[in-house]
């Protein structure tokens, strides 16, 4: 079974529309079963992500899994709806640089949690199938909505991210603790600067239907 993650209901709405998940199941969030697959809505932010990505693998155990959703370009050549594969995702929030780490390094010693590279691969050939601009990248991941352009020059200078989004790197955490396959993708509603916010409601429900096409390309 193939388990999908989004964060918010326009997104978890357009996965469940585009993969027929009409079951509902018993979880401390929404969750919907459909043939050979599971949409959950795990909520905005990191300990939402990780709380429902950790109850999903363990409850019902799914072979791989993807996390979709859109983010904020970093990279000024990223354009609305544009996908980012994520190659890796760190969390640009978590700090133990007084003990000698790298920004964004966790206790564990790991600062970027990996995309399993053969379900990037899957999602890269699914979106080239579809025509839909996609590329590469890193994602930054944290517990803010980022509107602010010198802040994200900052992110982007100090972990080389491409897009930053709040679910994505303790998704992928989880998934690296429980030696679970799962890759992040992300569609682009802004640019994290001074007009993120209306740009993010302008096109979150287009990034959300795109991301919903690249699913179904998944399971076909
Ligand atoms: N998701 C989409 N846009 C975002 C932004 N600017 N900051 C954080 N998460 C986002």
């Amino acid at each position: 079974m193939i388990a999908f993650f989004a964060a918010e209901p326009e997104e978890a709405e357009a996965l469940r529309e585009a993969l027929a998940a009409r079951e509902a199941l018993e979880a401390p969030f929404p969750l919907h079963r459909g043939e050979g697959l599971l949409v959950a809505e795990t909520g905005v932010g990191k300990v939402a992500a990780a709380m429902a990505v950790a109850h999903v693998l363990t409850r019902f155990r799914p072979s791989e899994s993807f996390f979709l959703g859109v983010a904020g370009a970093l990279d000024p050549s990223l354009r609305a709806l544009d996908l980012l594969l994520a190659e890796r995702a760190v969390q640009w929030d978590v700090d133990l640089t007084p003990f000698g780490r790298a920004p964004g390094e966790t206790a564990l010693g790991v600062r970027f949690f990996p995309s399993d590279p053969g379900l990037l691969k899957r999602a890269e050939r699914a979106a080239r199938a579809l025509g839909l601009p996609a590329r590469r990248g890193v994602v930054a991941t944290g517990d803010r909505f980022l509107a602010e352009r010198k802040e994200a020059e900052r992110l982007r200078a100090l972990h080389g991210a491409d897009a930053v989004e709040m679910e994505g790197a303790a998704a992928l955490m989880v998934a690296y603790r429980f030696r679970h396959p799962m890759a992040l993708v992300r569609a682009v509603t802004d640019g994290a600067g001074e007009g993120a916010t209306g740009d993010f409601q302008a096109f979150l429900k287009a990034a959300s239907r795109r991301l919903g096409l690249l699913a179904r390309a998944l399971v076909e």
